[in-house]
């Protein structure tokens, strides 16, 4: 069974955040099984970092397009932004010099952060996107 299924809940009805998403969720999934077969550090490692850029790249999408259209909520969207990556990298350093081990709590914190944060934040900017297009 999949551990994070995409569902159109999670549709905020723009293309390219939609198509970043379920790509998140993918890596998402990815991190959960490997953890769950047990998979060694460098198996995991490389999913995290993987996992880490295409966030990255994702962020930097949306911040952009914000920028763009001059949206009123960059700031606070940004914040949420910054905050994550901070915390996945702290996480990710920690794992890196042996002294944190990932656990399923890992993948369950990334799923609860983005279903959080798109069924709010990113359905704001989507439907701010719109109203400009
Ligand atoms: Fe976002």
């Amino acid at each position: 069974m999949t551990y994070f299924s995409w569902n159109d809940d999670l549709k905020v009805g723009n293309s390219f955040i939609d198509s970043d998403h379920q790509k998140l969720i993918n890596l998402v999934n990815q991190l959960h099984d490997a953890m769950a077969q047990g998979h060694g550090k460098e198996i995991l490692g490389k999913i995290l970092s993987e996992l880490i850029r295409y966030t990255q790249e994702h962020f930097k999408r949306e911040e952009d397009h914000m920028q763009r259209i001059r949206y009123a909520g960059y700031a606070s969207h940004k914040q949420e932004h910054d905050k994550l990556i901070r915390e996945v990298v702290e996480l990710q350093n920690k794992f890196n010099a042996g002294n944190g081990m990932l656990s399923v709590q890992v993948s369950s914190f990334l799923r609860n952060w983005l279903v959080n944060h798109i069924m709010k934040v990113d359905k704001d900017l989507a439907f701010a996107i719109k109203q400009v297009a």
